[in-house]
Order: structure tokens, then sequence, then C-alpha cells
């Protein structure tokens, strides 16, 4: 188990030749960060607006204004912002600069190799991804969560820590699923959905919902209708 591990982190920096940027200098990029350096991925750079913040670990933090946008395609990227909103934001923002996703994995995370983990994905220690999972770009797999077989993930998701989806289980783009919560088998959450922290998800919840509870009840819809 621990050789596949290796090798498909040998596989991610081998594609590495160009400087590595992270976007967004919060609680969450100490964990992007602190994975990158166990993965052996060096971050030259923690891009941030925040001014308080000239470095984190050693590595220097500039302003988005500072950073030479037209050579930004020489750079790759990972947002290490939390809040799924702002790194989806910051994400289309930098492919349009033609930034180049760069995905991390904690040395010590568990993958299948027959899972797919999109671009711009971070999945941190001891997270577990099991045979047939598919995992979209610029997500979050937090500490220790798990994503067993055959599960469908989308874009820009958050799994927070300790996150257990069983086989089979759908989530849509956007949706945050809260630190400890359990979502049962087969189970599809949709887009842009909070899950609480601590639930259990034994059945389906639409798009934009807040939903939490032992079992998961839905307590709001967090989408705006608009009329054409
Ligand atoms: C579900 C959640 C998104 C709701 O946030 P919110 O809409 O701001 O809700 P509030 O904090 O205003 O709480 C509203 C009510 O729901 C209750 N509640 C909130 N989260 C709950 C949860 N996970 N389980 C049970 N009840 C919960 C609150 O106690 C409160 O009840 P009250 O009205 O009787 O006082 C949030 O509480 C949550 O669980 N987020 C997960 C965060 C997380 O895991 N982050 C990890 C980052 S690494």
């Amino acid at each position: 188990m621990f050789k596949k591990v290796k090798s498909k982190i040998l596989l991610f920096n081998q594609r590495i030749k160009n400087k590595c940027v992270l976007f967004g200098a919060g609680g969450h990029c100490k964990v992007v960060l602190d994975s990158a350096i166990c993965s052996h991925v060096v971050i030259d750079l923690i891009v941030d607006d925040n001014p308080s913040i000239q470095e984190l670990f050693g590595v220097k933090i500039v302003s988005s204004t500072s950073v030479c946008w037209q050579k930004i395609e020489k750079f790759l990227f990972l947002v290490s912002i939390g809040n799924n909103y702002f790194r989806k934001l910051k994400y289309e923002q930098l492919l349009v600069k033609k930034g180049i996703p760069l995905t991390i994995i904690h040395p010590s995370a568990t993958i299948s190799k027959l899972s797919t983990i999109g671009k711009g994905t971070i999945v941190c220690a001891g997270a577990v991804i099991n045979p047939g999972a598919i995992i979209g770009d610029n997500c979050i797999v937090n500490t220790s969560a798990s994503v067993d077989h055959d599960c469908y993930l989308g874009n820009h998701l958050h799994l927070c820590p300790g996150v257990n989806l069983s086989g089979g289980v759908m989530v849509g783009n956007g949706t945050m699923i809260g630190t400890g919560a359990v979502v049962l088998p087969g189970i599809r959450v949709g887009s842009e959905c909070k899950v609480g922290a601590g639930s259990v998800v034994n059945k389906d919840l639409p798009d934009g919902v807040t939903a939490y509870g032992v079992p998961a009840r839905v307590q709001k819809s967090n989408l705006i209708i608009t009329q054409d």
C-alpha cells in the first residue's frame, strides 16, 4: 500500500517543472503547505492580500497586485482557501490567466490506483480514497476523510476532516460536508449544499440546502431563485 502512494507522488513530482504558488494564506494554507512539504513539492510563493502577513513557515507571501500576471502561465497553482465559493472564484480566475492547477496528495493518504483525482485538488493527511472513486477539480479532501468505492464527487467541494462517504455516494459541485459527517451508501448530495458537522445523511439532499443532525434534515435552502 505504501508503495502505491509513493509512486503516485513521484508521478506528481515529475510533472513539476515550474514555480509553485498557493493562493490564500489562512489556516487551510498551513495544511496545504504541510502536505506539499511532506510530498516534496516546493512551494515558491503564497499570494494573499492580507497585508499583515509576510511569510508562512518560511514561504514568502505577496499581494495579488504585486504578481506579474503575464507570467502566471509559468506557475503551477493550488488555491489554498477553505471556503468553496472563494476557492472556485480564484481557481477560475487563474485558469483564465493560463495557470496550471497542481494536485497535492499527502504521503500518508491511501489512494487507490483505481481512483481518479482532479486537477487542483488537495488530499490531506490520513485520507483514504478507494477504488472506482472519482473526485473532481479544486476539491479539498481534508484530514482523515474517507471516500469509499465508486463515489462520484464534483468540483470545488470540501470534505471536512473525518468525513466518511460510504460506497457509491454522489456529491455535487461546491458542497461542503462538515467535520465528522457520515453519508450512507448510494446517497446523492446535491450541489452547493452544506451538511453539518457530525451529521448522518441517510436520504438524498437536493441542491442548495443546509442539512444537519442525526439523521440529517434539511434546515434551509441557500439557493436564490431569480425570475427570467
Ligand atoms: C451546518 C452549518 C453549516 C450551519 O451553519 P449556520 O447556518 O451558520 O447555522 P448556525 O450556526 O446559525 O446554527 C443554527 C442552528 O443549528 C444548530 N446547528 C448548527 N450546526 C449543527 C450541527 N452540525 N449539528 C446539529 N445542530 C447544528 C445550531 O446549534 C443552531 O441551533 P439553535 O438555533 O437551536 O441555536 C454549520 O453549523 C456546520 O456544521 N458547519 C461545519 C463546519 C466544519 O465542519 N468546518 C470544518 C472546516 S475544516
